[in-house]
């Protein structure tokens, strides 16, 4: 009666995964219940979703072929545009279609931009791969894009590349405040992305020692034209999210990233912990920290649960 905090299904993002060429749902041991799914078996996923009341889902392809480039995040008929599009003709406006913004997992080298002969990502020159995305996306019937890439300026590239072809009302979700985490360690097995030479993202993304900077991420991120924010990832940065709730007016996401489910699934499997109060326990604080939506592998656990409870 009292709590101040309730965690809704309307709260939840759930991140899928579709994967080109493969014949059935393609399990990934480090996210126990996670798949690579088919374009079928993503329906029918998507269709369980919004007879749950999940809201929106996230889309993360894995092409059969990649490239310098990561061409198949622009191509109309690359996996997520063939997902998007079958999606919508399907179900229409019944879940709202997200798709995540980058190159890293079209890239045979892993970043999330056009590697220089030195080894460092061009920034600016990303920019321009970012625009043919966010269009072919949008194109293909996403409702809200999300760069996840850390480029500077990639929001404000991304409105024009929108505007330009009259995608007014496509929304940006801007992962704002993005570490350089290692609690991303499943979700590379999950796209099969190796980064080349033992690299990193350390270049681009943040410092997890940084709370001032994020909020200047953030804040850039808004003046270049997003529309909601994201904290990344969730648990280990609280203080983000809290902050970003009290100092912006736009809706703040957060997510729960593959790392952090996994950790929660792992000690559960040993009979370490309860995993599925941890599980609720968790992204009630993800929210009480202040997010209004939460991104999350266990949404349809969750939703499950929360339907459960109201019968
Ligand atoms: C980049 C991207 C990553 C995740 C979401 N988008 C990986 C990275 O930045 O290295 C991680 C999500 C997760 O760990 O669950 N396209």
């Amino acid at each position: 009666m009292v709590a101040e905090t309730p965690l809704r299904t309307s709260d939840l993002i759930a991140p899928l995964f579709v994967r080109e060429a493969i014949a059935k749902p393609n399990p990934i041991g480090s996210l126990p219940g996670v798949v690579q799914h088919t374009q079928d078996s993503l329906r029918a996923e998507v269709a369980e979703l919004i007879d749950l009341g999940v809201p929106a889902v996230i889309l993360f392809g894995i092409p059969e072929h990649k490239d310098a480039q990561g061409s198949e995040a622009w191509n109309p008929d690359g996996v997520v545009q063939v997902a998007l599009r079958r999606l919508r003709a399907e179900f229409g406006d019944d879940i709202v279609l997200i798709a995540d913004l980058c190159v890293d997992e079209y890239t045979d080298h892993g970043h999330c931009g056009i590697v220089t002969p030195t080894g460092e990502v061009d920034n600016d020159a990303t920019l321009e791969l970012y625009m043919q995305a966010a269009v072919a996306q949008a194109e293909a019937g996403a409702d809200i894009v999300a760069p996840s890439g850390m480029m500077d300026g990639q929001v404000f590239a991304i409105r024009e590349a929108l505007d330009e072809e009259e995608f007014f009302d496509t929304i940006i979700l801007a992962y704002a405040a993005k570490y350089a985490s290692a609690l991303y360690g499943p979700f590379r097995e999950a796209v099969d992305v190796t980064i080349a030479d033992g690299g990193d993202r350390k270049g681009y993304q943040q410092d997890p020692a940084n709370a001032r900077e994020a909020m200047e991420e953030i804040r850039a991120d808004l003046a270049e034209g997003a529309d909601m924010i994201m904290v990344k990832p969730a648990l280990a940065y609280l203080d983000i999210i809290s902050r970003a709730r009290m100092e912006t007016d736009v809706p703040v996401a957060a997510y729960q990233v593959s790392g952090e489910y996994a950790m929660i699934k792992a000690a559960d499997a040993n009979g370490w912990l309860d995993g599925d109060a941890v599980a609720l326990e968790t992204l009630t604080s993800i929210k009480r920290a202040g997010s209004d939506l939460i991104l999350t592998y266990f949404a349809k656990d969750v939703a499950g649960w929360l339907a459960e409870e109201a019968r």
